[in-house]
């Protein structure tokens, strides 16, 4: 197979201001101009500052994401956002079963399903998030786990979708702890999702599912989890803030590539 372009995506969670948020959108537009042809780069700023950061990114190349949406078209839901929304303010990409929707707002595979098949229908692309507790881990769960998110997720996705769909391993004891997966540990359950993605489609409409990793990705660990091949990119939270970071990692996926592609 052709090697592709890494993807990397910023998602900043609930972090930041107006100001501060164009500054760093300012500064990740700067670094990713370079390297536009040889990685791809998506940013998920909360929902009130989309609208802005979107102007900033404006013909950069890099992608306008948001960090959920809701399961449902329109109508009486107080505080939710729709996908048709979303895609009215330029959005092209969305986060969904994000461990902290999962965990904190208490989301199930069911909801997840539904807000993925919404997002799609209204013609946006897909950040699927799985990953293990270090409870299901300790267990030895996390593979089925993961297995269940991901089935639960795609249930009754036609195969021609999958090219919409990106999935980010996320295992929830490394997020935001500065304890990320090792590479190898890493690669090995992107490994079981790529098998599994085989068994419930057929290899080549799975083969367009790029599988990033996500969980204390930071500039001095990205060149060890992008030597990899199936390191496909990352989900960048905490050091999408700082733009050197981000830059910096923007920077390794580029070089990843260009190694890759030999
Ligand atoms: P982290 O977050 O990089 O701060 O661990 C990753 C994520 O939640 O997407």
């Amino acid at each position: 197979m052709h090697p592709r372009r890494l993807l990397i995506g910023g998602n900043w969670k609930m972090n930041g201001d107006l100001a501060g948020g164009v500054e760093l959108a300012e500064a990740v537009v700067a670094a990713f101009d370079p390297l536009n042809e040889s990685v791809d780069a998506v940013i998920f700023p909360p929902f009130p500052y989309l609208q802005a950061i979107g102007r900033v990114l404006g013909h950069s190349g890099i992608r306008l994401g948001a960090q959920d949406c809701s399961s449902e078209a329109n109508g009486a839901f107080t505080g939710d956002v729709s996908a048709e929304m979303l895609v009215d303010l330029g959005v092209s990409q969305v986060i969904i079963g994000h461990s902290e929707r999962r965990h904190i707002h208490k989301e199930s595979d069911a909801l997840t399903c539904e807000k993925l098949h919404m997002a799609l229908e209204s013609g946006l692309q897909v950040m699927l998030c799985v990953g293990e507790t270090g409870e299901e881990r300790s267990a030895g769960q996390a593979t089925a786990v993961v297995q269940r998110q991901l089935r639960g997720a795609l249930t009754g996705l036609k195969a021609d979708k999958l090219a919409s769909i990106t999935v980010a391993y996320e295992p929830v004891w490394a997020i935001g702890t500065g304890k990320s997966a090792t590479p190898k540990d890493a690669a090995e359950a992107h490994d079981a999702i790529r098998a599994d993605l085989e068994h419930l489609y057929d290899r080549p409409s799975s083969a367009a599912v790029r599988i990033l990793y996500g969980g204390s990705v930071n500039a001095a660990n990205a060149p060890s989890l992008f030597a990899h091949l199936e390191i496909e990119g990352a989900l960048v939270g905490g050091a999408s803030l700082k733009s050197a970071d981000f830059a910096s990692i923007l920077g390794s996926a580029a070089t990843a590539f260009k190694g890759r592609r030999g």
